[in-house]
């Protein structure tokens, strides 16, 4: 079995890939301060692998964190390095923490390859490196945009690290350029979880569906789109979990392959006001929202080319927005339970 060191694996995105990781024959191990995860989700993990998932609870920023995976574990046969700060607002109050985390954590992680006999790594990148786009649907190949947020100017700056270190080092790279994650694990044990007050839409309907918040505010609806609000590219979580299982197929199939970018979406735009009424659909009630003004930085509409990834990854998404929708209110409600 391949073993895969998981940074970031008890967050939301590699939590699911976890979990999809060990269904399909490798052996993740994570790596997590949680600094944005809780205790309980490593071990709900391990009830729905049904067997316990090796997790550190160590700072990718810490040297020493390596030092204890080789000691423990030995070698590693490929990374997926989740492990980063992701709201786009706090990044600009605080670049410094940004810079720091997500561009010195996969330096150091890096440098620790050779110790860990490892040279494979997939990397969580965003379709926030097109900034606004000039062309719909956005491929590998649109230009990369001047980064709206220090957050995003990190995720340019270890692409391009990685672009570099890949032709000096013997070290494979695939960059996936994620769109909007949404949704949560069938079992409803794992999901989305954001401290405080939520930034994206999903958590924001979510907790308001279920009454944490009051009222949505639907950030703009003079937008040049057919109904006025923004567009995204929403894809189910596990969907793009198992995109990484591809990837790391990808780089043990093609050992000669330096670095690939692939776009992860599933190739179709909706809007928030559809996102609202999937919702109020899989929820039977209706939501209390309103319409306020424009939210700063944000782009007008995106959504991916995934011609890509669908032949070369042989990777397509499967499940529709309004399953994912589904399954982040299932996971919403579960959660108030606790
Ligand atoms: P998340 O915050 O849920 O998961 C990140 C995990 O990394 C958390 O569990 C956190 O505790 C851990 N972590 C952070 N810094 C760490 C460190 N120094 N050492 C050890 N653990 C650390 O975020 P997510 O939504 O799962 O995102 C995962 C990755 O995907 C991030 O790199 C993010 O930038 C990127 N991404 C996310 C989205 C999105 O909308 N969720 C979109 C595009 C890209
Ligand atoms: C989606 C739409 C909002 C909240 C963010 C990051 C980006 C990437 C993906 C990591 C927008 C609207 C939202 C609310 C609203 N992440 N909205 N009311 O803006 O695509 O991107 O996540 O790499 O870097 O910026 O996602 O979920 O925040 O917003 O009307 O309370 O929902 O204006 O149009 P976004 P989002």
């Amino acid at each position: 079995m391949k073993k895969i060191l998981v940074t970031g694996g008890a967050g939301y995105i590699g939590s699911h890939t976890v979990v999809q990781l060990h269904q399909f024959g490798f052996q993740p191990i994570i790596l997590d301060n949680l600094c944005n995860s809780k205790a309980f989700i490593p071990e709900r993990i391990n009830s729905i692998c049904g067997t316990q998932i090796p997790f550190y609870q160590l700072d990718c920023n810490d040297e020493n964190s390596y030092r204890i995976i080789k000691e423990k574990e030995g070698d590693i046969d490929g990374v997926i390095h989740f492990a980063a700060f992701k709201a786009v607002g706090e990044s600009v109050q605080e670049p410094l923490k940004y810079y720091e985390n997500n561009i010195g954590s996969l330096i150091i992680l890096l440098k620790h390859f050779p110790n860990l006999n490892c040279n494979k790594i997939v990397f969580s990148s965003s379709c926030t490196v097109y900034g606004q786009p000039d062309q719909l649907p956005v491929t590998e190949d649109s230009p990369i945009k001047s980064a709206e947020s220090p957050y995003g100017y990190t995720k340019q700056v270890c692409e391009q690290l990685l672009a570099d270190y890949s032709k000096s080092n013997n070290i494979q790279s695939v960059i996936l350029r994620y769109f909007n994650p949404i949704g949560a694990h069938e079992s409803h044990l794992i999901g989305e979880l954001p401290l405080g007050v939520p930034d994206n839409l999903i958590p924001y309907v979510t907790q308001t569906g279920i009454g944490i918040r009051t009222q949505l505010t639907v950030f703009g609806d003079d937008y040049n789109t057919p109904d006025g609000t923004c567009i995204r590219d929403f894809i189910h979580v596990v969907d793009l979990a198992n995109a990484h299982i591809k990837a790391l197929e990808f780089l043990f199939n093609h050992p000669d392959t330096p670095i690939e970018y692939f776009n992860v979406g599933t190739g179709q735009g909706n809007s928030v006001l559809e996102i609202i009424k999937a919702f109020e659909e899989v929820s039977a009630s209706k939501l209390n929202y309103i319409f306020g003004t424009r939210r700063s930085g944000d782009i007008e509409q995106i959504w991916a080319e995934t011609n890509k990834v669908n032949t070369l990854l042989n990777w397509k998404a499967d499940k529709t927005m309004k399953d994912a929708v589904a399954d982040a209110w299932a996971w919403e409600q579960k959660l108030s339970k606790n």
